[in-house]
């Protein structure tokens, strides 16, 4: 089957299509704070490390309206990145809903905020890895549907890692239970079922 970008198989939801078509992505969860000093805490999963010290997420319009995330990011010029465990995965959909900007998702879900090392966003006590990054870029780019996206580029300045999760200086993801994001607004999968695979020789 060959398929165009913005126009999914029986009329259904674009949205609900198409991100079931790269898959799995990791969620960032990713806590800000606006210049009043409010914490913010949302799910993305338009994400990924993308090499040395950058990560990359999208963000997309709310209607017409930039989302809480992006507008505090653009505001302070920091923010962290959550990632999210089977622990966290309730809170983290919660967290999701369009509450309005004064709301504190990270209250309100009832997880718990702590001042970062480097940047002014918080980070989630209960997230088994915090990323602490610094705004280097946005980019706006527009898709086939004229919706508006926004790339929010980051250097990473620092790795928070739950001393539970590392076996041997490495994370364990047998003990982590990262979740990612299969697709719909409803399908993830568990990082727990894993095996190895040599690379070849040069
Ligand atoms: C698992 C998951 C992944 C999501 N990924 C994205 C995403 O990549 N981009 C986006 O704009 N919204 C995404 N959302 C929706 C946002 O989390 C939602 O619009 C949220 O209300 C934004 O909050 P804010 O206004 O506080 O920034 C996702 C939601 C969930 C549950």
């Amino acid at each position: 089957m060959k398929v165009e970008p913005g126009k999914p198989p029986n009329n259904q939801p674009s949205h609900s299509f198409f991100s079931s078509v790269v898959v799995p992505r990791p969620i960032a969860f990713v806590s800000t704070v606006n210049e009043k000093g409010q914490y913010n805490a949302a799910p993305f999963s338009a994400f990924s490390r993308l090499g040395g010290s950058v990560l990359a997420f999208g963000i997309s319009r709310r209607g017409h309206r930039k989302k809480d995330t992006l507008a505090n990011i653009e505001a302070v010029g920091d923010f962290v990145v959550n990632m999210v465990d089977e622990n966290l995965a309730q809170a983290m959909n919660k967290a999701s809903r369009a509450f309005p900007p004064e709301v504190d998702e990270i209250k309100e879900t009832g997880l718990t905020p702590v001042k970062s090392d480097k940047v002014k966003s918080p980070r989630i006590a209960e997230a088994p890895i915090s990323i602490e990054c610094k705004l280097m870029q946005t980019i706006e780019v527009g898709d086939t549907a004229n919706r508006h996206h926004t790339i929010v580029i980051g250097q990473i300045l620092l790795y928070h890692i739950k001393d539970e999760i590392m076996t041997d200086g490495n994370v364990d993801h047998r003990k982590a239970k990262i979740i990612a994001r299969l697709g719909g607004t409803d399908i993830y999968c568990r990082t727990t079922d894993i095996f190895e695979m040599r690379r070849p020789n040069k």
